[in-house]
């Protein structure tokens, strides 16, 4: 089937199905150009939505085609693989209206919103809740996909309602609760929804404690992390008895190096892409790595970051 639309003997137009909702649409997209960790190779097609709206029509067009869909933040969690994928990708980089105001401390903000800006946001209008997410390199789509947090928060203890595109190609809406978010997971994974958007739940504050506390978290994570490498952040979830960047660092780990990857000497649990790197020295390090810790862990470390890619 998927080949089958490679070749081009099916009759699902993609540059159509883009155009007729005015959604850009783009082919052969190199994906380094789309994850902050700067390798993998090309998308068949790539979307790029502006609003809520779009997105859930676009996905839902799509959804008629041969080739699987794949959603796309900030890339900041993703690392795709050199061949490629054969595989239609919605981004929400373009998916950035500022966020809007509803009632009492509600937000209504669109996924492709960048986190720390959003915290920003939130502070200028003494709305407190968000002060984690400063330094963040994700979008709001991607952080309620893996429930990302920091700083002791994560997002779905803020997150209200889940908007995400509904079957029909509409902007469905459901109304979620804490249990509904666990350690770097969340009911958007579980059941495999985009989330467009969402409607956060916010506190009042004050702008300065704010403004404060979100620069002591900005202060720690460029002491503590390599914020100005190329990463896809954290690569391994935190296993329970031990922090994982700990253990890589305590097993000697660190400064370990495949091609132009390297476990960074700053923090354990982040592969660095110094050298231009290609997919296969960054998965290779990430093998590397996994064989010492499921050795001193004696089970399987579970990967926080994802990995696309045709043979995944
Ligand atoms: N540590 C070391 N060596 C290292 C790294 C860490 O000894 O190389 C020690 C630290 O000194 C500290 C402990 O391990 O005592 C925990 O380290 P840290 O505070 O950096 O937190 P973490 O558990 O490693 C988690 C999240 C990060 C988040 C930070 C800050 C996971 C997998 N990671 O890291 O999230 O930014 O807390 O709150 O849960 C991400 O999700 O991609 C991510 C980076």
């Amino acid at each position: 089937m998927i080949a089958a639309a490679s070749m081009g003997s099916t009759s699902f137009d993609y540059r159509a199905a883009g155009e007729r909702l005015g959604v850009r649409v783009e082919r052969e997209v190199p994906l380094r150009t789309h994850t902050t960790m700067g390798v993998g190779g090309p998308a068949a097609w790539v979307y790029y939505p502006r609003t809520m709206e779009a997105a859930a029509a676009i996905h839902h067009a799509l959804g008629q085609g041969p080739l699987p869909v794949r959603i796309l933040g900030a890339g900041s969690n993703v690392i795709v693989r050199d061949e490629g994928v054969r595989a239609a990708v919605i981004t929400t980089r373009d998916m950035r209206q500022p966020p809007e105001m509803l009632y009492e401390r509600r937000l209504r903000v669109s996924a492709g919103q960048p986190l720390p800006g959003l915290a920003r946001w939130a502070a200028e209008h003494e709305l407190s809740g968000l002060e984690f997410a400063e330094g963040i390199p994700g979008h709001l789509g991607g952080a309620l996909r893996m429930n990302a947090g920091a700083n002791g928060g994560w997002i779905g203890d803020v997150v209200e309602e889940v908007l995400y595109a509904g079957s029909k190609g509409e902007v469905a809406s459901r109304t979620v609760r804490a249990e509904d978010f666990s350690y770097r997971s969340s009911i958007v994974a579980a059941e495999g929804l985009f989330a467009v958007g969402a409607v956060l739940r916010l506190n009042s504050g004050k702008r300065d404690e704010i403004r404060a506390s979100m620069k002591a978290f900005r202060n720690r994570r460029r002491e503590t992390q390599p914020v100005t490498e190329r990463t896809s952040g954290c690569v391994f979830v935190n296993p329970g008895v031990e922090p994982a960047g700990r253990m890589i660092d305590r097993l000697g780990l660190k400064g370990t190096a495949i091609g132009g990857a390297v476990v960074s000497e700053t923090h354990g649990n982040f592969i660095v892409n110094r050298d231009a790197a290609t997919a296969r020295d960054v998965l290779a390090l990430i093998e590397r790595v996994q064989d010492v810790l499921r050795d001193a862990l004696g089970r399987e470390p579970r990967l926080e970051v994802e990995i696309w890619g045709d043979d995944e």
